[in-house]
C-alpha cells in the first residue's frame, strides 16, 4: 500500500474529515436537553447527545464501550444509538434497573444496527473496583464520570437537595460504604478513584482511549483540583493525551460570596482524554 493511501485510511473512527476536524476543538458548549422522566431520580447524569459525539470519535461501529460507573446508562444508550456495543457497571441496584429498562427499549429501536441486538449491551450491578473480574472482553473505549467527591452531601447544595427531596428524587447516590461518593477525606477519595481506573485500564485493549468527565470541586472556601489530580495520577498508567472543556451556558447564576469574596459559578467540566500506550504495537 502506498504511503498516501495509508495516510488516508481512518483507523480510529468512521467520521468524515469534516466531522473529525469539528471534534478537534478543545472546548465546546453543550447545554443538556431536559431529562426524560425515568432518569430524573439520578442526581447527576450526563447527556446522551454529548456521549454520542465522543463515542463516534473514539470508536468504529461494532466496537465495545465501557462505563464502569454507568448510573442510569447514558453512555451505553449513546453507544447503542451509534451502533456500538456497551457494558456498564454501577453499584446502586436501582440505577442498574433503570439503565436496563432504558437499554432494552433503545436496542429494540436500533435493532437494525446490530447482528445480535440482545447481546449488544449489558449492565452489571457491582463495584467498579472489580471491573477486571466483571468485564472479560477487551474494551475499545471507556467513557465515564465519577462522583465529584462528596459534593452532593456538602453545604451549599441545600436548596437543590430540598427541591429534589420534595419531589422524592435522590439527593445523593447511596448509603453504601463502597460508593466512592461517600468518602469524606479528599486524598482517600482520590486514591480510591485512581485504583478503580487502574483496573479499568487492565481491560482496555492496547491503543484504546478513555475519557473521564470531571470537575474541580470546591469545599470550605477552597478548591480541590480533582480534574487536574486525576490527569496527573491516571496519567501515570494511561497517557494523558489532552483535554476538551465542556461549557454550559444555560445555568442560573448564584450570588456566591457577593460583596465579600471571589467564588465562581463553575459551569465547565474537563473531558480528560487518555490512551493506553503499547510499546509493541
Ligand atoms: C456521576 S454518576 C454517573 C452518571 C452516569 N454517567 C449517567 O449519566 O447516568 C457516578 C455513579 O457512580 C456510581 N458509583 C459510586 N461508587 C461506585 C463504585 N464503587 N462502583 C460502581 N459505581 C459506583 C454511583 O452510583 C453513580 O451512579
Amino acid at each position: 500500500m502506498s504511503n498516501s493511501r495509508r495516510r488516508r485510511e481512518n483507523r480510529l473512527n468512521a467520521l468524515s474529515p469534516r466531522d473529525w476536524l469539528k471534534f478537534q476543538k478543545s472546548w465546546f458548549v453543550h447545554n443538556p436537553p431536559p431529562r426524560e422522566k425515568g432518569v430524573l431520580t439520578h442526581p447527576a447524569k450526563f447527556p446522551e447527545s454529548l456521549c454520542q459525539e465522543f463515542i463516534e470519535f473514539f470508536t468504529k461501529p461494532g466496537q465495545l464501550v465501557l462505563d464502569p460507573m454507568a448510573g442510569t446508562g447514558s453512555a451505553l444508550i449513546a453507544a447503542v444509538r451509534a451502533g456500538r456495543r456497551g457494558v456498564g457497571i454501577d453499584l446502586v441496584p436501582k440505577y442498574v434497573e433503570i439503565a436496563r429498562e432504558r437499554l432494552q427499549a433503545e436496542t429494540e429501536t436500533h435493532r437494525n444496527l446490530f447482528e445480535d441486538p440482545h447481546g449488544a449491551v449489558r449492565m452489571i450491578c457491582g463495584d467498579a473496583r472489580q471491573t477486571h473480574k466483571l468485564v472479560t472482553e477487551p474494551v475499545d473505549y471507556v467513557l465515564t464520570s465519577p462522583p465529584y467527591w462528596d459534593m452532593l452531601r456538602r453545604r451549599g447544595f441545600e436548596t437543590q437537595r430540598r427541591r429534589r427531596a420534595d419531589q422524592a428524587l435522590d439527593v445523593w447516590y447511596s448509603e453504601d460504604p463502597n460508593d466512592v461518593g461517600n468518602v469524606e477525606e479528599y486524598e482517600t477519595f482520590l486514591e480510591e478513584l485512581v485504583a478503580i481506573y487502574r483496573v479499568v485500564a487492565e481491560v482496555m485493549r492496547p491503543q484504546a482511549y478513555a475519557t473521564i468527565i470531571v470537575k474541580n470541586v470546591k469545599k470550605g472556601g477552597r478548591m480541590f483540583p480533582l480534574a487536574w489530580d486525576l490527569g496527573r495520577r491516571v496519567g501515570e498508567f494511561l497517557r494523558l493525551r489532552d483535554e476538551k472543556i465542556w461549557c454550559q451556558d444555560n445555568q442560573r447564576l448564584a450570588p456566591y460570596g457577593m460583596g465579600y469574596a471571589w467564588v465562581s459559578n463553575t459551569m465547565h467540566h474537563y473531558c480528560l482524554n487518555f490512551r493506553k500506550e503499547c510499546s509493541a504495537c
